[in-house]
């Protein structure tokens, strides 16, 4: 049995409308029916554009967000039906590192209060003494000076905060590690340290990680199995190997064919798959496919109407298309619906390929689609008194104003401090 099973969780935050009395007037589908397993000491990689729930996913497996249907199997215990005070002992358990490495550290406390905070709450340490000792020795462990302890967040480089957050994590002792993000807002040089710090980190203490990111390359050396997840769902799962060798989900073919190939010859022959538009409302998720309004391979009637499951095509080798055989064996052709073209190099292939079926695909207006931040009332999910101390800060808005005294990687701080700032909402980067 894993170690940590999703069994079809659902996320719906209700989108409340109303000055005095407040209506539900529709929901935002965030995570919407995601199963997946993690086996005890490997890591699964979960990637997909801004907005497709995966923070959300992360956040209900600690239950920092409610969990609107679905079980969340831990070593043989379904967290989403535990009680508070039950779920207490687990979420030392399950520790997170969030994606904002700033914005999740407290700017008033410094390093040993930040850390020891969560030790004393779960009864780890006798003493302070004893908890210092420990901590002094998880910082050694994430490359961290001692004297780190009496320093405050804003003191240390992004790399540095982000090895601050893991720490956190690891002074919990904890089985699994949720990375949301853990490096995206670092610079390249400084993500390699932070990657192989967590994988180090896996085999001396025999973690088990769900490493969230943006970004495909990221995730591909760190993860055993991947997921890509794509507006609430997800659309494939495979060992890492296999998906990078062949991707069979549309939209996974779309994201690797964005990465470019180091050999220039062969980066001029490759196909690229451009998709058009923006990923559509969470809060009004298209029928049938989700990815149906955007896949090249869109097909009449069915991918509109039908979601499909996800389903093994082979070798544990998963994927969420009704049309997956007939795209491997060329037998359907790339239709291209609204707003998407496929691109041969640089230049637009020719107008024969193209056969648009009209009626299903809907005139993909990005700006009603537009990227789903906007501003909605939403009732106190965090705080639905889940929220662990460790993560009590995670939400503060408080910046330290009085930068001083940045010690290492100093062109560093500027980035991840303007990066940890504002929330990374860019474009896929896969
Ligand atoms: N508390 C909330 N209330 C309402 N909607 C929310 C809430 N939290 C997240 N959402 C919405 O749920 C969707 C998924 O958000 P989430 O942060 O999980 O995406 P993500 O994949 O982590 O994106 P990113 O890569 O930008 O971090 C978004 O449309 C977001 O606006
Ligand atoms: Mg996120």
């Amino acid at each position: 049995m894993s170690l940590l099973e999703l069994d079809d969780i659902k996320v719906h935050f209700p989108v409340k409308k109303g000055l005095f009395f407040d209506r539900t007037v529709g929901h935002v589908y965030a995570v919407d029916g995601v199963s997946l397993s993690i086996e005890a000491g490997q890591t699964y990689g979960l990637v997909g554009e801004s907005g497709c729930g995966k923070t959300t996913l992360g956040r209900a497996v600690l239950r920092l967000n409610d969990i609107t249907d679905g079980g969340v199997v831990f070593d043989g215990t379904d967290l989403a039906k535990l009680p508070g005070e039950e779920m207490r002992a687990f979420r030392r358990r399950l520790q997170m590192v969030f994606q904002d490495p700033l914005g999740s550290l407290n700017p008033r406390q410094n390093i040993e209060s930040i850390l020891s905070e969560g030790m004393a709450a779960h009864g780890i340490g006798k003493d302070q003494a004893e908890r210092r000792e420990k901590i002094k020795d998880i910082l050694a462990k994430v490359g961290l000076p001692s004297n780190a302890l009496s320093r405050y967040p804003h003191e240390f480089s992004g790399g540095q905060r982000q090895r601050i957050g893991i720490a956190r994590a690891l002074v919990l002792e904890p089985d699994v590690i949720i990375c949301d993000e853990p490096v995206s807002a670092l610079d390249v040089s400084v993500q390699a340290q932070v990657i192989n710090l967590l994988e180090e980190l896996q085999e001396s203490l025999g973690l088990t990680y769900l490493v969230i990111a943006h970004d495909l390359a990221v995730v591909r050396h760190i993860s055993d199995v991947i997921g890509v997840m794509y507006l609430g769902g997800l659309v494939e799962e495979a060992p890492s190997d296999a998906l990078y060798a062949g991707p069979r989900h549309p939209y996974t073919k779309a994201l690797m064919s964005a990465v470019p190939v180091p050999d220039p010859e062969v980066e001029d022959r490759r196909e690229r798959i451009l998709l058009h538009g923006d990923l559509p409302s969470p809060a009004n998720p298209p029928a049938g496919c989700r990815f149906h309004t955007r896949c090249p391979w869109v097909q009449e009637t069915k991918c509109a109407t039908e979601r499909p499951p996800l389903l093994d095509t082979g070798d544990g080798h998963k994927v969420a298309c009704h049309f997956t055989a007939e795209i491997e064996a060329g037998t359907v052709k790339q239709t291209l619906a609204t707003g998407i073209e496929a691109v041969v190099g640089t230049e637009t292939v020719a107008a024969e390929a193209v056969e648009v079926s009209e009626g299903e695909t809907e005139t993909g207006a990005p700006a009603a689609d537009a990227p789903q931040k906007e501003p909605v009332t939403v009732p106190a999910q965090a705080d639905a008194g889940a929220k662990e101390k460790t993560a009590a800060a995670e939400e503060t808005e408080e910046k330290a104003s009085d930068a001083t005294d940045v010690k290492n990687e100093t062109a560093d701080v500027k980035k991840g401090t303007a990066d940890a700032t504002e929330k990374a909402e860019g474009s896929p980067k896969a």
